[in-house]
């Protein structure tokens, strides 16, 4: 029985449902029996946990993820740890023929590998379980380099699936970064989070489309987006700058929190791009699809280092997040889908409209704007046309 169930006195959590009022899923909260509202949302998920009060008030719980995977050959990016690591656990757990890690560092990888190895092992299906073909083995999963702040690494790390893994069911772009500080990590100019999470994303997946890797029709490229990108609100100032990639590039411009839902937002106004012209860009294209996990227990606040930031972190991972596995069964879940996940956004068990914020006016029109900058910086970049 969930904890949730047993706090006092109940006028407490009433309020605290209301302060949550936005997030909550209102129309499931029957007329303020809390009680009634717990015990039937707990009755349909997953029971083995103990939700904390505002862990189930602000995140529902999400469905595990029952499906099998067998014989499905799954790309993870950014899989050495957090949700990436646990999505490609959940593949191999769930019996996928082969899980690539593309990760930056091989030897970080390679531990990685060991340790899914071994809970994949331990986790081992009971007898009755008819999502596996076997026990995984050393073949099973492949490490690849893969530098998100690097296109040459990105190029090559193309080359490489396409020669040594053939072609993919489902390649889940997870690699992401949540920078506190202005950093350029890579050659090219620019601020880590856009580096990573908006423009190399943009070249990988373009990469993957162009060689075919991922199998025409039915396979399925997914973007790890997050929902955080909806709190952008652009200033007039923004909206009229000539080049908003640019525009967020400037130091004097960085704040921590924002540039990190901007990525997003540049993420997912790209996606919405790439999703409407997949067909004309890449014949027999794949479902291309995007996904937000939540908040979630990660490595992602890495960079804030010190005691009040450790605090915060420890009642948030207790009190708010959902674990790294519970994120990520939406990046497996959001991998299972057909063609009606194409171009939208797979969130909390359920499928919705991309729904860019209201500050950036015409979302299509941004989208398609964000498309124009993000291929002219690559094409500027790498020095050659890329669609
Ligand atoms: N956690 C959340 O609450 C949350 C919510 C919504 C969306 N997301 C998204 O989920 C994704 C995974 O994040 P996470 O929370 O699991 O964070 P995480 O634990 O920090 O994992 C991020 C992964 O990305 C890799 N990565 C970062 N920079 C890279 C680079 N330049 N080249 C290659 N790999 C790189 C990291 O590798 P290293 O270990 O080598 O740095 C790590 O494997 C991100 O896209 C994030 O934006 C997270």
């Amino acid at each position: 029985m969930s904890t949730i169930t047993r706090i006092r006195p109940q006028s407490l959590v009433n309020n605290a449902l209301k302060q949550t009022k936005p997030t909550l899923d209102a129309h499931r909260y029957q007329g303020g029996n809390f009680h009634a509202y717990m015990t039937s949302k707990l009755s349909t998920y997953d029971t083995e946990r103990s939700y904390s009060l505002f862990q189930k008030t602000l995140q529902d719980p999400l469905r595990t993820s029952p499906s099998s995977l067998a014989g499905k050959s799954i790309l993870v990016t950014g899989s050495n740890t957090g949700l990436g690591f646990e999505a490609a656990l959940k593949s191999v757990d769930l019996g996928a023929k082969h899980v690539i890690l593309g990760v930056r560092n091989v030897e970080k990888g390679e531990h990685a590998k060991q340790r899914i190895l071994q809970r994949a092992t331990s986790m081992k299906a009971q007898p009755s379980d008819t999502t596996k073909d076997g026990n995984p083995d050393d073949q099973t999963i492949s490490v690849r380099k893969l530098d998100m702040s690097d296109y040459n690494s990105i190029h090559s790390f193309v080359k490489e699936v396409g020669k040594k893994d053939g072609r993919l069911d489902v390649a889940i772009l997870n690699a992401g970064v949540f920078g506190v500080k202005y950093e350029t990590a890579g050659n090219y100019g620019w601020e880590n989070d856009l580096q990573v999470n908006v423009l190399s994303t943009a070249l990988l997946s373009l990469l993957l489309l162009q060689a075919k890797i991922i199998k025409p029709e039915v396979g399925v490229l997914e973007f790890v987006a997050s929902r955080r990108m909806q709190a952008v609100q652009l200033t007039e100032e923004e909206k009229k700058s000539h080049n908003l990639l640019e525009t967020f590039n400037r130091k004097q411009n960085f704040n921590a929190s924002r540039q990190y839902q901007v990525s997003k937002l540049l993420l997912m106004a790209f996606y919405q791009s790439l999703a409407s012209r997949s067909a004309k860009l890449t014949e027999g294209s794949p479902i291309i699809t995007a996904v937000c996990p939540g908040f979630c227990q990660s490595d992602l606040s890495r960079g804030h280092q010190g005691f009040a930031a450790d605090v915060l972190r420890a009642v948030l991972n207790t009190f708010v997040l959902r674990r790294a596995e519970e994120g990520a069964r939406t990046l497996v879940s959001g991998a299972l889908g057909t063609k009606e996940r194409h171009g939208k956004f797979w969130f909390d068990d359920g499928l919705h409209d991309i729904a860019l914020p209201d500050s950036v006016g015409d979302a299509q029109g941004f989208a398609d704007r964000i498309w124009e900058e993000v291929v002219h910086a690559l094409q500027r970049d790498t020095n050659a046309p890329l669609v």
